[in-house]
């Protein structure tokens, strides 16, 4: 496995890049968006294509880098589903996988910190945003924090883990970059409590001061959404409510560019054919599934909320499938344009 941890020093953010090979797919977990220069040449330098860019939550002491990551590597970004971030491509929630190539990762909802905290767990590791730190806690007293949430969230989830798990937390602020379940267990001072009670009443005790970036942080971190107006503008983009009248035209075809578990969660358009997003550059490529198709169809992109697929319209119109188009809003808008979908 490729793995690396990278520093922020002015918010003290750890951002993780993980890979199963060179040449492969990647992922980045927390990216900072002053850091997205070093990103890149990282990725380059590996031989990385970055797929998937993931916040553990909504961040208030930095600015992410998901938006300028997405649109310079054209990757997905994911967040968990009660995310107030505008838009994101990928909704997670508890129990799912987050995957790409050779990954794979479990996804934990930790609430607590805020109420959209989630953590990422591999066999020997796991990544737990702010929830759990380095002998310390994220706090809770802003962004829908919870430190009863947070208990049950550490106790009862993090903790659970075995001792040997390796804990890679999002900040950390005296240089520590590792611990384990077991050494936080045994020597974390927020963790030596005798009730939830007793560690409400420790962190409400706390009185920090507020992030010095949170009145930036916490409003551009709210709206990293892709602007869906300019392939609106191109004329490339289809309201739901007319979409929903070209089903089962056999002039048009419906491309699904979600992941098999979205499909499997939230449905389908019926006789949609489904195209995962990272492999649309192949797809679209002359000799690609997609790009023989539209010798004879109008290809109708759709994804969750219209993030991959308008990201999906442009890579087709440069690959020289004009007819392409996309429904704008994703299945979020067919849902409430009352569009009829196959479980
Ligand atoms: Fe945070």
């Amino acid at each position: 496995m490729i793995f690396r941890q990278l520093f922020d020093n002015v918010s003290s953010t750890y951002s993780y890049l993980l890979a199963s090979r060179r040449g492969g797919e990647a992922l980045i977990i927390d990216p900072v968006l002053e850091k997205v220069d070093r990103y890149v040449q990282l990725l380059i330098e590996l031989d990385l294509r970055l797929v998937k860019a993931v916040d553990t939550h909504l961040h208030a002491d930095h600015i992410t880098g998901l938006g300028a990551l997405r649109d310079r590597t054209h990757c997905i970004t994911v967040m968990g589903e009660q995310s107030k971030a505008d838009i994101v491509s990928m909704r997670l929630a508890d129990g799912e996988k987050l995957e790409i190539e050779g990954v794979s990762l479990g996804v934990v909802y930790t609430p607590g910190h805020t109420d959209d905290s989630y953590s990422f767990i591999m066999p020997d590791r796991v990544f737990t945003g702010d929830t759990l730190l380095i002998r310390g806690t994220g706090r809770t007293d802003f962004q829908n924090g919870d430190a009863r949430a947070q208990y049950e969230s550490i106790f009862n989830r993090l903790l659970r883990l075995p001792d040997s798990t390796f804990v890679f937390p999002a900040h950390d602020y005296k240089g520590d970059t590792v611990s384990t379940i077991g050494e936080e267990k045994a020597f974390n001072p927020r963790l030596r409590v005798a009730s939830v009670e007793e560690y409400v009443d420790l962190m409400n005790s706390l009185h920090l001061p507020n992030p010095k970036m949170m009145d930036v942080a916490v409003p551009a971190n709210m709206h990293v959404g892709f602007s869906q107006d300019q392939i609106a503008q191109r004329g490339w983009a289809m309201m739901p409510a007319y979409a929903i009248t070209l089903i089962g035209r056999p002039e048009v075809s419906f491309i699904d560019l979600r992941e098999r578990s979205e499909r499997e969660r939230d449905g389908e358009i019926p006789g949609s054919l489904h195209a995962p997003y990272p492999a649309l550059q192949e797809n679209l490529n002359r000799g690609g599934i997609l790009n023989e198709l539209a010798a004879t169809k109008q290809l109708i992109f759709y994804c969750a909320f219209g993030e991959r697929s308008a990201m999906a319209v442009q890579a087709a119109q440069d690959s020289g499938v004009l007819s392409a188009c996309h429904i704008q809003g994703g299945l979020a808008a067919w849902k409430t344009a009352k569009g009829p979908l196959l479980h």
